[in-house]
């Protein structure tokens, strides 16, 4: 009794704390390859309804079809950053858990701009072991489509316990948390990326700029170029000569003080006559 309490209350912390990031699926669109004729109430949005007791339902694949993959997608909307990806597959209970994954297992998630997977990034790829119905993956990227994908191929062996003849994909559950505001980042999308991230966006997950503004450099691009070095990448050498030996500009290379007597430009990198 008293063990059962205690892990109930690490479930909801657990719970509470991964819930800071926001849903961005939750009602978008979504397609799946052709429903299955079994069940055509099983449409593709019945995975981002809110609802786990609705599932989709593709078309049988595997090597007693002439279909040997599937795929299914939900389009976000925008090109939001993403940080989790949740699917809960269709789970008929103990007798049938083993059969369940199997079919599920070997599936592939990508993050993509396009509907196309090949586009895309590629988040997770399932492997030998069989996929828990109950399945989530960090994927810190950003994009519009979510991908799902998943095949049977002929003369290829897959891992013992895999379904091969007979597969189709039954998503009860997709969630896909991020951040709806594009230049923030953290658990609870409330901290601002630095401003010295050359675009409004960063890391969902700590903040780290995805490349820097001219003159800065570091993860967190906080930090100035090196003595002598400007710009870009902060790869330009510093040509001027500058009042004092100061060093240029970190931004663009000029002397911001003036130039060492003799000397004129800009970048103080001409000789006065
Ligand atoms: C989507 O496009 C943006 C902007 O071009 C790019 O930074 C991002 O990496 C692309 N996402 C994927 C998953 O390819
Ligand atoms: C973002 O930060 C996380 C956590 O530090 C790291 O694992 C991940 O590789 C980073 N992703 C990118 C695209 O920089
Ligand atoms: C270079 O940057 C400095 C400091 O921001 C600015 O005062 C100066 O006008 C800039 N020079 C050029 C040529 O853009």
């Amino acid at each position: 009794m008293h063990i059962g309490t205690l892990s109930i209350t690490w479930t909801s912390l657990i719970l509470i704390v991964t819930s800071g990031y926001d849903d961005l699926s939750a009602n978008k669109n979504a397609q799946q390859y052709r429903t299955g004729i079994s069940c055509p109430v099983c449409v593709a949005t019945n995975a981002v309804d809110g609802d786990i007791k609705t599932c989709t339902r593709g078309e049988s694949f595997g090597t007693l079809y002439p279909e040997k993959s599937t795929w299914w997608y939900v389009d976000l909307g925008g090109r939001y950053n993403v940080y989790n990806i949740r699917i809960q597959f269709k789970d008929y209970g103990e007798m049938y858990t083993v059969r369940q994954r199997g079919r599920f297992a070997g599936f592939s998630l990508y993050v993509s701009n396009t509907t196309d997977r090949h586009d895309g990034y590629p988040c997770y790829k399932d492997g030998q072991e069989l996929p828990p119905l109950d399945f989530n993956t960090n994927c810190i990227t950003n994009g519009r489509y979510v991908i799902f994908y998943n095949e049977r191929l002929v003369g290829t062996n897959y891992p013992l316990g895999y379904e091969t003849n007979s597969v189709f994909t039954e998503l009860c559950g997709v969630t896909v948390t991020g951040c709806v505001r594009l230049d923030v980042y953290g658990s609870n999308c409330d901290k601002p990326c630095s401003n010295n991230c050359p675009e409004p966006r960063c890391n969902i997950s700590n903040g780290a700029c995805y490349n820097c503004a001219p003159g800065w450099m570091g993860d967190f691009c906080k930090s100035k170029c090196l003595f002598g070095y400007y710009g870009s990448k902060c790869v330009q050498k510093c040509v001027g000569h500058c009042k004092e030996n100061e060093p240029c500009n970190h931004i663009n290379g000029t002397c911001d003080n003036g130039c060492l007597d003799g000397w004129i430009g800009v970048n103080c990198d001409k000789r006065m006559f």
